[in-house]
């Protein structure tokens, strides 16, 4: 019965089927156009050797949130739990089943287990010795020679494809349809150089990125405020300890277990000439202080630009925090070189090594790219790891949401997330232009700029739910620290809406819900998205207006959210002294815990932030897209968080 059965069946096999069911197989990617500056060369020679790397998905994304929870929620028992990199690491590499099924349909194909490994970072799946002829048997491609305009020559494919059942296990594979754009002659640098185009991520730390803040007038050092009372028309050190109830002449117990990170774009650097001069006025005993310095991609204290465009937010920055938080010496992420600069992924790649191939890598199209070979470029490695994040993460830069693509947002929002688990705060400015985005801009309804556009702009890291969003404050006109303060509306307008990518996280629904239930915005769904199922931002406010900060040797008042980062993180890194000080973790990712404990801030109730023609959204009790919670309360912060596991 069988014998006769498998010769009938053998023959129509044979000529239906060509060979098995698993080489049944779709597209996976597809290109349509060679990318600028390359050109097809020559069909590949059949024995030359494929590097071939298959990126394997990731698992457990779906359940990361409800992890973060778990170590973030103040009811959780975990709080504090924190993971280690290994542990994330392991958590998020791919699962056996996934695995296990991409190294079986390479068995099936022929290629010997032997000649298959996973890498070190779980991620990928790397095949040795495979010829041009076996690759385009696995992937019912064509492989050739593409050379790129420098003479660079790679192996590429117009399309591949992978059995249906493959599909899901992978994200991609390479040498395929992805070019390498990386390699730039000095020449083409120089042009990328002239024709930046604003949006681009790595642009950040140049001073037309809009992001940076505002100066405002000069003040002889004998005008400089030397009482609580004057704090309404400077802000200095004391007015920001008075205002947040920060512990004066406290003594710290722990600052060799705390850390407090600050971090920089090239070219914006400070002047150590700016530091002393702040110090000597404020701070005498931290003259001569310098934050410990992690370079990243060639990140340096850049001299040969000067003026408030290239010093003024590293200074304000690096002077605020360090007289917040001193003796504890905060730690200065300098990222990028004069010439290809850095974004927030090469700041992100420098604290955690994996973060450079997860999920495909940098977007070489909005990321720095590293070695530079540009003249004046930084010639080595791309920094991949090496530093270790810090308790607390200040960056007073900002993107405007609109201006990058979601796939490029959630992948690194999901970094985010990961930072979360290991309990690392990470803080970023929401934006100094009210519910525009960098520099006023508004969109129109499908998303592009014009000078017309109605649609709010909001900004971006800050619409990412797994950071902590910080708007601006101010006291009020003629008032003092005494006085409730109000949104930030004299030169800047604290940035805030609610995101057109990002959900609602569970830790803001009912804020949002009330909110929206008490004091309904008077705009419709043509001006943002009004479901009330996107994340909301900011979260939390902190003084930003009329700093006194010393820039190229003169004292300056300062605007801006730029303020506000630092001094929050500066509130956050003494609440971890003293939780550190007992032995207990720090405090990590903080929204769950802010947005339970809404008394632990000072409810802003007044002020808009107007922007795109309009009033903005006005500040109102409870959480507003204004000012978030509100600003902190020392005090009461460092008493909750004592209680905490
Ligand atoms: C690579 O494969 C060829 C046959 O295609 C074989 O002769 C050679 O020994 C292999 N080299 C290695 C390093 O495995
Ligand atoms: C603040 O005080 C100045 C000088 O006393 C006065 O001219 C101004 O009108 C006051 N502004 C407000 C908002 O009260
Ligand atoms: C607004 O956000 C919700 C929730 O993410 C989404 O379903 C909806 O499509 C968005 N509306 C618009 C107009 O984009």
């Amino acid at each position: 019965m069988l014998a006769r059965f498998l010769l009938l069946a053998a023959p129509l096999a044979a000529l239906a089927l060509p060979s098995r069911p698993a080489t049944l197989k779709r597209t996976h990617e597809r290109r349509s156009v060679l990318p600028h500056q390359w050109e097809e060369h020559a069909d590949a020679h059949p024995d030359m050797r494929v590097p071939l790397r298959i990126a394997l998905a990731q698992s457990n994304l779906d359940t990361a949130y409800d992890e973060l929870m778990r170590v973030s929620d103040p009811e959780s028992p975990d709080f504090a739990s924190h993971w280690t990199a290994k542990q994330v690491a392991e958590f998020f590499a791919p699962s056996k089943n996934t695995l296990d099924t991409v190294v079986n349909w390479l068995a099936e194909e022929g290629i010997d287990r032997s000649r298959v490994k996973q890498t070190q970072s779980l991620g990928w799946i790397e095949v040795s010795n495979l010829t041009v002829t076996e690759a385009e048997a696995l992937l019912d491609t064509k492989y050739k020679v593409y050379k790129h305009a420098s003479g660079k020559p790679t192996l590429g494919c117009g399309s591949y494809s992978v059995p249906e059942h493959i599909s899901k296990h992978i994200d991609f594979i390479t040498p395929t349809v992805h070019f390498d754009t990386r390699v730039n002659s000095p020449r083409q640098e120089q042009r990328r150089k002239r024709d930046v185009e604003p949006g681009v991520a790595k642009n950040i730390g140049q001073p037309w990125s809009g992001s940076t803040p505002k100066q405002g007038a000069s003040l002889s050092a004998a005008s400089i405020i030397t009482e609580l009372e004057q704090c309404g028309s400077q802000i200095t050190p004391i007015c920001l300890q008075a205002l947040y109830k920060l512990p004066i002449d406290y003594i710290q117990f722990a600052t060799s277990k705390n850390s407090y990170g600050i971090v920089e774009y090239t070219p914006q650097s400070y002047l150590p000439t700016d530091l002393d001069m702040f110090f000597e006025q404020f701070l005498p005993q931290a003259t001569g202080k310098r934050p410990t310095m992690d370079s990243i991609d060639g990140g340096n204290i850049q001299t040969e630009y000067e003026g408030f465009d290239y010093n003024g937010e590293s200074d304000l920055d690096l002077q605020y925090s360090m007289a917040l938080v001193y003796p504890l010496n905060p730690v200065l992420y300098q990222a990028g070189d004069m010439v290809e600069g850095a974004s927030f992924n090469n700041f992100l790649d420098a604290i955690d090594g994996a973060y450079c191939t997860y999920d495909g890598g940098d977007d070489p199209t909005q990321d720095g790219v590293y070695p530079d070979y540009a003249t004046g470029g930084y010639q080595g490695p791309e920094t991949c790891g090496g530093y270790a994040a810090t308790n607390v993460i200040s960056t007073s830069y900002a993107y405007n949401e609109a201006d990058l693509t979601p796939f490029y947002e959630t992948r690194q929002c999901n970094e985010y997330l990961k930072l979360g688990l290991q309990g690392v705060t990470v803080l970023y400015s929401s934006g100094d232009y009210g519910v525009a985005g960098n520099d006023g801009q508004c969109l129109n309804a499908d998303g592009t700029y014009s000078a017309n556009g109605i649609r709010f702009n909001p900004s971006f890291p800050g619409t990412c739910p797994y950071i902590t969003s910080v708007g601006a404050t101010q006291i009020i006109p003629n008032g003092t620290i005494f006085d409730a303060e109000e949104a930030s509306q004299s030169v800047i307008y604290s940035g805030g809406g609610f995101s057109n990518v990002f959900a609602t996280p569970s830790y803001q629904t009912s804020a949002i819900k009330s909110y929206y239930a008490n004091y309904p915005p008077p705009y419709t769904a043509a001006q943002y998205n009004n479901s009330e199922a996107v994340r909301g931002l900011p979260d939390i406010s902190a003084n930003g207006a009329f700093y006194v900060v010393a820039v190229d040797g003169e004292f300056e008042l300062v605007f801006g959210t730029s303020c506000s980062s630092p001094t929050f993180g500066s509130v956050i890194t003494l609440v971890n002294d003293a939780r550190l000080a007992l032995g207990k973790k720090p405090v990590g990712f903080l929204n769950p815990t802010l947005y339970a404990n809404p008394w632990m801030m000072n409810d802003i109730t007044t002020g808009g932030n107007q922007g795109c023609g309009t009033p903005g959204f006005e500040s109102v009790p409870g959480w507003d897209p204004v000012t978030g919670l509100g600003t902190p309360n020392y005090e009461l912060l460092v008493a909750k968080y004592l209680t905490l596991p």
